[in-house]
């Protein structure tokens, strides 16, 4: 049997209908950007999940408050199709969440390592804002407007081995900065600086990666190296946050009426972020370049 035709509705009716702020992820696809659909929709925002697989968001629970988007925030028609496609809807907040991190030495980096790891991080994370910012300023009302970045510690103070993604990570700090100045007081710029949460993020290090194992034997940053994956995987299983955890605090400053500028997450944030203000620079340097091997 056909379905019975449905009367067709204007996309005007359709938001009138549906009174919920409707925010999108970027990075659903595990980690953080998971945990946070599940945070966002059980204090009444909708959610639009995205990830560059679709089917990765296969197995979220349905319903009214959900809807699901491929995107990837390196693809520029990627970008276009989810600007489309959230035009039904009254979108007023975007958290930009996707990213990797590029870790090795400088001296070790290809020039294409860093220049993708800006892609995703940086250019990326400004181009579905840009895209998305009309969208929310004609939707929310005035100051309920919410765009977060998820930057990192490491975009605070910098890290040995982890040149392109601390770059990354402070240039997104600057980023959520000069946007806040510009969309205030419509719009609330959140900057969100987690220390180590349990994700898939350390197994897709070793991806990003690739051969540097190889390229670093017979440098100094041999021995380093071999160890530096392991290190970090070990830390944030023993000291890391969840990601529910983490989520929760995003989706709390997201809701909250006066929503604050910085949300740092993790007791190793904070304390990084002390110590690197307090501690004198060359007592600083020596403790991490000791704790990375490369003294
Ligand atoms: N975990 C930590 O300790 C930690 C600490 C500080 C900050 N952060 C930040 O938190 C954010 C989330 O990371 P996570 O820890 O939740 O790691 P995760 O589990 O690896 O999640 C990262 C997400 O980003 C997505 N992604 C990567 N490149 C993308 C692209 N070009 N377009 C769209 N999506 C893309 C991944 O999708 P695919 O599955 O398709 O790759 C995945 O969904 C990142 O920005 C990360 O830098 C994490």
């Amino acid at each position: 049997m056909q379905p019975r035709p449905q009367p067709k509705r204007s996309r005007k009716a359709d938001m009138s209908m549906d009174t919920r702020s409707w925010a999108l992820i970027t990075g659903c696809s595990s980690g953080i950007g998971r945990a946070l659909v599940a945070s966002l929709r059980r204090r009444g925002w909708g959610v639009i999940a995205t990830a560059r697989k679709v089917e990765t968001l296969a197995d979220l629970p349905l319903g009214e408050d959900l809807r699901v988007m491929p995107l990837d925030v390196t693809d520029a028609q990627s970008i276009a199709r989810v600007v489309e496609g959230c035009r039904a809807l009254r979108l007023t907040a975007l958290v930009n969440n996707a990213g990797y991190g590029q870790m090795g030495p400088l001296e070790l980096l290809r020039t294409e390592e860093l220049r993708a790891q800006f892609e995703t991080n940086v250019i990326g994370l400004q181009a579905i804002t840009s895209a998305l910012l009309p969208q929310i300023r004609a939707n929310a009302s005035p100051g309920a407007g919410r765009i977060v970045h998820v930057a990192s510690v490491l975009g605070r103070l910098s890290i040995p081995m982890a040149g392109a993604y601390n770059a990354s990570k402070h240039a997104v700090v600057a980023l959520a900065e000069s946007l806040r100045l510009e969309v205030a007081p419509a719009i609330a710029v959140i900057l969100v600086e987690p220390g180590a949460i349990k994700t898939q993020f350390r197994a897709t290090l070793k991806q990003a990666w690739g051969d540097l194992p190889e390229r670093a034997k017979g440098t100094r940053f041999e021995q380093s190296i071999l160890h530096y994956a392991a290190k970090r995987e070990d830390y944030a299983y023993q000291h890391g946050m969840t990601s529910e955890a983490c989520a929760e605090q995003i989706a709390k400053a997201m809701s909250a009426r006066r929503a604050p500028r910085r949300v740092v997450v993790g007791r190793d944030s904070f304390w990084a972020q002390v110590a690197h203000r307090l501690l004198p620079a060359a007592l600083f340097e020596r403790v991490l370049r000791r704790s990375y091997g490369l003294d």
